[in-house]
Protein backbone atom coordinates (compact mmCIF):
# COMPACT_ATOMS: atom_id res chain seq x y z
CA UNK A 1 0.00 0.00 0.00
CA UNK A 2 2.39 2.80 -1.01
CA UNK A 3 0.36 4.50 -3.86
CA UNK A 4 -0.54 8.25 -3.37
CA UNK A 5 -4.56 6.57 -3.22
CA UNK A 6 -3.62 5.24 -0.48
CA UNK A 7 -1.84 8.38 1.39
CA UNK A 8 -5.15 10.23 0.55
CA UNK A 9 -7.35 7.89 2.13
CA UNK A 10 -8.27 8.16 5.88
CA UNK A 11 -7.40 7.03 9.44
CA UNK A 12 -10.28 4.65 10.53
CA UNK A 13 -10.49 5.18 14.63
CA UNK A 14 -13.33 3.04 16.21
CA UNK A 15 -14.85 2.35 19.71
CA UNK A 16 -17.55 1.21 21.61
CA UNK A 17 -18.69 4.52 22.12
CA UNK A 18 -17.53 8.00 22.25
CA UNK A 19 -14.54 7.02 24.34
CA UNK A 20 -11.91 6.76 21.71
CA UNK A 21 -12.76 10.79 20.88
CA UNK A 22 -10.22 10.83 23.78
CA UNK A 23 -7.64 8.98 21.45
CA UNK A 24 -9.00 11.12 18.24
CA UNK A 25 -8.39 14.14 19.85
CA UNK A 26 -4.29 12.87 20.48
CA UNK A 27 -4.47 11.68 16.84
CA UNK A 28 -5.30 14.88 15.20
CA UNK A 29 -2.76 16.71 17.77
CA UNK A 30 -0.15 14.12 16.09
CA UNK A 31 -1.32 14.01 12.59
CA UNK A 32 -3.36 17.23 11.87
CA UNK A 33 -2.94 17.21 7.96
CA UNK A 34 -4.90 13.18 8.20
CA UNK A 35 -8.40 12.95 7.37
CA UNK A 36 -10.14 10.59 9.93
CA UNK A 37 -13.55 8.80 10.18
CA UNK A 38 -14.48 7.91 13.57
CA UNK A 39 -17.26 4.89 14.44
CA UNK A 40 -18.54 4.85 17.72
CA UNK A 41 -20.39 1.71 18.12
CA UNK A 42 -22.77 3.51 20.98
CA UNK A 43 -25.77 1.18 20.40
CA UNK A 44 -24.19 -1.57 21.51
CA UNK A 45 -21.97 0.08 24.34
CA UNK A 46 -20.76 -0.64 26.99
CA UNK A 47 -18.54 -3.71 25.66
CA UNK A 48 -17.25 -4.07 29.11
CA UNK A 49 -20.02 -5.98 30.48
CA UNK A 50 -20.05 -8.19 27.31
CA UNK A 51 -18.38 -11.54 26.43
CA UNK A 52 -14.80 -11.43 24.51
CA UNK A 53 -16.21 -13.10 21.81
CA UNK A 54 -19.48 -10.63 21.51
CA UNK A 55 -16.92 -7.63 21.61
CA UNK A 56 -14.64 -9.57 19.18
CA UNK A 57 -17.91 -9.74 16.63
CA UNK A 58 -18.44 -6.29 17.11
CA UNK A 59 -15.02 -5.27 16.59
CA UNK A 60 -14.61 -6.83 13.24
CA UNK A 61 -17.88 -5.52 12.15
CA UNK A 62 -16.64 -2.17 12.65
CA UNK A 63 -13.56 -2.70 11.48
CA UNK A 64 -15.06 -3.73 8.36
CA UNK A 65 -17.57 -0.76 8.46
CA UNK A 66 -14.02 1.28 8.22
CA UNK A 67 -12.36 -0.52 5.70
CA UNK A 68 -15.67 -0.61 3.19
CA UNK A 69 -15.31 3.20 3.54
CA UNK A 70 -11.76 3.55 1.98
CA UNK A 71 -9.01 3.26 5.68
CA UNK A 72 -6.13 3.12 5.06
CA UNK A 73 -5.03 1.89 8.79
CA UNK A 74 -6.97 1.38 11.78
CA UNK A 75 -7.34 2.30 15.18
CA UNK A 76 -8.90 0.17 17.95
CA UNK A 77 -8.94 3.10 20.67
CA UNK A 78 -10.85 1.17 23.38
CA UNK A 79 -8.97 -0.79 25.43
CA UNK A 80 -11.68 -3.78 25.85
CA UNK A 81 -11.77 -4.20 22.22
CA UNK A 82 -7.94 -4.09 21.90
CA UNK A 83 -8.21 -7.05 24.47
CA UNK A 84 -11.04 -8.43 23.16
CA UNK A 85 -9.97 -8.90 19.20
CA UNK A 86 -6.52 -7.37 18.07
CA UNK A 87 -5.01 -10.58 17.60
CA UNK A 88 -7.70 -11.87 15.53
CA UNK A 89 -7.79 -8.72 13.57
CA UNK A 90 -4.27 -8.38 12.99
CA UNK A 91 -3.86 -12.57 11.72
CA UNK A 92 -6.63 -12.04 9.56
CA UNK A 93 -6.31 -8.49 7.89
CA UNK A 94 -2.58 -8.74 7.15
CA UNK A 95 -2.51 -5.88 4.77
CA UNK A 96 -3.60 -3.00 6.99
CA UNK A 97 -2.03 -1.30 10.01
CA UNK A 98 -4.13 -1.92 13.32
CA UNK A 99 -2.76 -0.31 15.69
CA UNK A 100 -4.95 -0.96 19.50
CA UNK A 101 -4.95 0.35 22.72
CA UNK A 102 -4.28 -0.80 26.13
CA UNK A 103 -3.79 0.28 29.90
CA UNK A 104 -0.63 2.92 30.18
CA UNK A 105 0.86 1.03 32.90
CA UNK A 106 4.46 1.02 31.96
CA UNK A 107 4.75 5.22 32.63
CA UNK A 108 3.17 4.65 35.53
CA UNK A 109 5.98 2.23 36.78
CA UNK A 110 8.41 4.06 35.55
CA UNK A 111 7.17 7.63 37.08
CA UNK A 112 7.65 6.10 40.87
CA UNK A 113 9.46 2.61 41.35
CA UNK A 114 8.01 0.45 44.54
CA UNK A 115 4.91 2.12 43.66
CA UNK A 116 0.86 1.49 44.40
CA UNK A 117 -0.58 1.96 40.74
CA UNK A 118 -4.06 1.89 40.58
CA UNK A 119 -5.32 0.36 37.06
CA UNK A 120 -9.54 2.02 36.55
CA UNK A 121 -10.65 -0.32 33.60
CA UNK A 122 -13.38 -2.12 32.23
CA UNK A 123 -13.96 -5.58 34.15
CA UNK A 124 -13.94 -7.46 30.27
CA UNK A 125 -10.53 -5.62 30.29
CA UNK A 126 -9.03 -6.56 33.33
CA UNK A 127 -10.10 -10.05 33.51
CA UNK A 128 -8.38 -10.92 29.70
CA UNK A 129 -5.16 -12.13 29.31
CA UNK A 130 -3.60 -10.12 27.84
CA UNK A 131 -4.10 -7.47 30.32
CA UNK A 132 -2.55 -10.17 32.72
CA UNK A 133 0.56 -10.78 30.84
CA UNK A 134 0.95 -6.56 30.45
CA UNK A 135 0.96 -6.11 34.06
CA UNK A 136 3.14 -8.87 34.99
CA UNK A 137 5.78 -8.38 31.88
CA UNK A 138 5.98 -4.32 33.42
CA UNK A 139 4.88 -4.09 36.78
CA UNK A 140 8.46 -4.49 37.98
CA UNK A 141 8.50 -3.96 41.91
CA UNK A 142 5.21 -1.97 41.61
CA UNK A 143 1.92 -3.44 42.89
CA UNK A 144 -1.46 -3.17 40.45
CA UNK A 145 -4.64 -2.98 41.75
CA UNK A 146 -6.61 -3.40 38.94
CA UNK A 147 -10.34 -2.07 39.72
CA UNK A 148 -13.26 -2.83 37.72
CA UNK A 149 -15.22 0.25 36.94
CA UNK A 150 -18.77 0.18 36.62
CA UNK A 151 -21.13 2.98 35.34
CA UNK A 152 -18.13 5.13 34.18
CA UNK A 153 -18.73 4.16 30.05
CA UNK A 154 -22.92 4.94 30.52
CA UNK A 155 -22.34 8.65 31.97
CA UNK A 156 -20.09 9.46 29.43
CA UNK A 157 -22.05 7.96 26.45
CA UNK A 158 -24.15 10.49 27.89
CA UNK A 159 -22.42 13.65 27.54
CA UNK A 160 -22.02 13.74 31.58
CA UNK A 161 -18.45 14.48 32.59
CA UNK A 162 -19.01 16.07 35.66
CA UNK A 163 -21.80 17.17 38.09
CA UNK A 164 -23.28 15.40 40.96
CA UNK A 165 -24.23 11.95 39.48
CA UNK A 166 -20.33 11.77 37.99
CA UNK A 167 -19.02 12.45 41.76
CA UNK A 168 -21.24 9.84 43.22
CA UNK A 169 -19.97 7.05 41.03
CA UNK A 170 -16.67 7.92 41.23
CA UNK A 171 -16.79 8.53 45.57
CA UNK A 172 -18.32 5.51 45.46
CA UNK A 173 -15.52 3.24 43.45
CA UNK A 174 -12.52 5.27 44.58
CA UNK A 175 -13.14 6.49 48.33
CA UNK A 176 -11.43 3.34 49.54
CA UNK A 177 -8.25 4.31 47.46
CA UNK A 178 -7.95 7.47 48.77
CA UNK A 179 -4.04 8.34 49.94
CA UNK A 180 -3.52 4.98 49.54
CA UNK A 181 -2.10 4.76 45.78
CA UNK A 182 0.54 6.43 43.74
CA UNK A 183 -0.83 6.84 40.66
CA UNK A 184 -3.86 6.18 38.18
CA UNK A 185 -4.04 4.73 35.04
CA UNK A 186 -7.19 5.23 33.13
CA UNK A 187 -7.56 1.59 31.31
CA UNK A 188 -10.42 2.69 28.82
CA UNK A 189 -10.30 5.72 26.63
CA UNK A 190 -13.78 6.98 28.50
CA UNK A 191 -12.07 7.57 31.48
CA UNK A 192 -9.80 10.80 30.39
CA UNK A 193 -13.05 12.54 30.15
CA UNK A 194 -13.66 12.25 33.81
CA UNK A 195 -10.25 13.18 34.52
CA UNK A 196 -11.02 16.75 36.52
CA UNK A 197 -13.49 14.57 38.94
CA UNK A 198 -10.98 11.73 38.94
CA UNK A 199 -7.90 14.33 40.41
CA UNK A 200 -10.75 15.93 43.06
CA UNK A 201 -10.75 12.52 44.48
CA UNK A 202 -7.91 11.20 44.34
CA UNK A 203 -5.93 14.16 44.70
CA UNK A 204 -4.18 16.69 41.91
CA UNK A 205 -0.38 15.10 43.19
CA UNK A 206 -1.61 11.51 42.36
CA UNK A 207 -0.85 11.28 38.31
CA UNK A 208 -3.34 10.20 36.04
CA UNK A 209 -1.79 8.19 32.72
CA UNK A 210 -3.27 7.44 29.39
CA UNK A 211 -2.13 5.98 26.72
CA UNK A 212 -3.44 7.78 23.84
CA UNK A 213 0.02 9.89 23.24
CA UNK A 214 1.33 6.67 23.05
CA UNK A 215 -1.05 5.73 20.36
CA UNK A 216 -0.50 8.41 18.43
CA UNK A 217 2.57 8.16 18.16
CA UNK A 218 2.72 4.89 17.17
CA UNK A 219 0.04 5.55 14.29
CA UNK A 220 2.29 7.93 13.08
CA UNK A 221 5.39 5.42 12.78
CA UNK A 222 3.49 2.90 11.49
CA UNK A 223 2.28 5.39 8.76
CA UNK A 224 5.56 6.26 8.00
CA UNK A 225 7.15 3.11 8.10
CA UNK A 226 4.05 1.84 5.54
CA UNK A 227 4.73 4.79 3.44
CA UNK A 228 1.06 5.86 3.72
CA UNK A 229 1.65 9.53 5.90
CA UNK A 230 -0.71 12.17 4.45
CA UNK A 231 1.53 14.51 2.11
CA UNK A 232 -1.75 17.06 2.35
CA UNK A 233 -0.34 20.43 3.43
CA UNK A 234 -3.96 21.62 4.57
CA UNK A 235 -5.60 20.50 7.78
CA UNK A 236 -7.58 17.15 7.61
CA UNK A 237 -10.89 16.63 8.68
CA UNK A 238 -13.32 14.22 10.88
CA UNK A 239 -16.08 12.42 9.82
CA UNK A 240 -18.13 10.87 12.68
CA UNK A 241 -20.52 7.89 11.96
CA UNK A 242 -22.20 6.19 15.01
CA UNK A 243 -24.37 3.14 15.60
CA UNK A 244 -26.80 4.90 17.02
CA UNK A 245 -27.50 6.92 14.14
CA UNK A 246 -29.18 10.23 16.23
CA UNK A 247 -28.48 13.66 16.22
CA UNK A 248 -27.85 13.73 19.95
CA UNK A 249 -25.42 11.26 20.18
CA UNK A 250 -23.87 13.58 16.87
CA UNK A 251 -23.95 16.32 18.72
CA UNK A 252 -22.14 14.87 22.50
CA UNK A 253 -19.19 13.46 20.19
CA UNK A 254 -18.37 16.83 18.54
CA UNK A 255 -18.57 18.31 22.28
CA UNK A 256 -16.08 15.96 23.10
CA UNK A 257 -13.69 16.18 20.40
CA UNK A 258 -14.13 20.31 20.90
CA UNK A 259 -13.04 19.65 25.16
N1 LIG B 1 -13.57 2.88 25.57
C1 LIG B 1 -13.64 1.48 25.90
C2 LIG B 1 -12.30 1.01 26.48
O1 LIG B 1 -11.29 1.67 26.29
C3 LIG B 1 -14.86 1.30 26.74
C4 LIG B 1 -15.41 -0.02 26.80
C5 LIG B 1 -16.87 -0.19 27.04
O2 LIG B 1 -17.66 0.12 26.14
O3 LIG B 1 -17.19 -0.75 28.09
O4 LIG B 1 -12.21 -0.02 27.10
Amino acid sequence: MTDKCACDRPIGVLDSGMGGISTLKALVAELPHENFIYYGDDKNAPYGLKTAEEVRVLTENAVVFLLERGAKAIVIACNTATGAAATYLREKYTDIPIIGAEPAIKPAVSYRHRSKILVMATPLTLSTERFGRLADSVKGDCDIIGLPCHGLVELVEAGKTEGDEVDKTLHGLLDRYVGRIDSVVLGCTHYPFLSKAISAIVGENVPLFDGNRGIAAETRRRLETEHIISDRREDGNVLFETSAGDADTLRIARRLLGT
